[in-house]
């Protein structure tokens, strides 16, 4: 039987790509995006259907996880793609500015897993794909404490769930990545800014810089992510955690061998 794919957050990067890959596998793809009409590249395919979707709107959610049933029956796996990053130093940011970012990369998934959970009871199993970050499992940089602090949260909403859902049958899963090529995150960060207060500048210029300066070395292949996800949804990886990338990987290895303290000043020290 053919498996189907629900997938949020499938305008731009990696949720796009991933929509096409499945698809280009045979798989039905429920394509959800915040701007279904502006969409001319998924539309070209026959196995992809496309619906109206901000993962922040629970009515929408919901009504997006019935219309993707009824169009294709039954949805096997469900990949929570859909997210966005605050940066800047925590001071400045706006009250609005914090919520968003829990509300689209924590509320989000736990919205849309929510929603999907009385069709995965009654089918008796499903996975859910969480597309997490390097900086879901450590820290890497200044000012990006708020993004950390959504990733961290959606690694602990997940390991959490996994006790509840395992006796169901129902899989859980995290992807983490770190910065690729070919996708709008960056173009889409919210920067907390004050400009009438310099404590913070030193930090700020070479977070800004180490972002948008990023080359080969640090980014990665989208489509190297995009395998790691398909791997995970046919259970060619039983891992509960895919770390995939350079920069998470280094890091990774760095956290885990070294105490707490260390690691804190060794990234600490690169921006000094
Ligand atoms: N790029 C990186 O450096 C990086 C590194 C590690 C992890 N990640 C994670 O990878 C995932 C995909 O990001 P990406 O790199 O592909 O960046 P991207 O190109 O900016 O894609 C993000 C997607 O999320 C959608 N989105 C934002 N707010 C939404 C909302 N309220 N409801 C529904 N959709 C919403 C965007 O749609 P619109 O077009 O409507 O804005 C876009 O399709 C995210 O979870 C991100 O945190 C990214």
């Amino acid at each position: 039987m053919t498996k189907s794919v629900f997938i949020t957050g499938t305008s731009t990067g990696l949720g796009k790509l991933t929509a096409i890959y499945f698809a280009q596998q045979g798989w039905n793809v429920a394509a959800t995006m915040r701007s279904p009409e502006k969409e001319t590249e998924l539309t070209q395919y026959s196995n992809i259907k496309i619906f109206p979707v901000d993962v922040t709107n629970v009515d929408q959610v919901k009504a997006a996880t019935e219309a993707a049933i009824s169009a294709f029956g039954q949805l096997d796996v469900v990949v929570n793609n859909a997210g966005i990053g605050a940066y800047g130093p925590l001071e400045f940011a706006d009250e609005t500015t914090i919520d968003w970012q829990f509300a689209v990369n924590v509320r989000g998934p736990i919205n849309v897993i929510r929603a999907f959970l009385p069709h995965f009871r009654a089918h008796k199993g499903g996975m859910f794909i969480n597309i997490s970050s390097f900086m879901g499992v450590t820290t890497a940089a200044p000012t990006g404490s708020l993004y950390n602090m959504s990733k961290f949260a959606l690694e602990g909403l997940i390991e959490g769930l996994y006790y509840e859902l395992k006796p169901l049958n129902i899989d859980l899963r995290l992807i983490e990545q770190g910065g690729s090529a070919g996708n709008n995150f960056l173009a889409n960060v919210i920067w907390n800014e004050n400009p009438e207060i310099h404590d913070y500048d030193g930090i700020i210029r070479k977070t800004k810089d180490l972002m948008e300066n990023a080359g080969p070395d640090i980014l990665d292949d989208p489509q190297q992510i995009v395998e790691a996800i398909y791997a995970v949804a046919t259970h060619q990886s039983t891992q509960f955690r895919t770390l995939v990338g350079t920069m998470g990987k280094s890091l990774m290895a760095l956290r885990n061998s070294v105490p707490i303290e260390e690691y804190l000043e060794h990234i600490a020290a690169n921006f000094a």
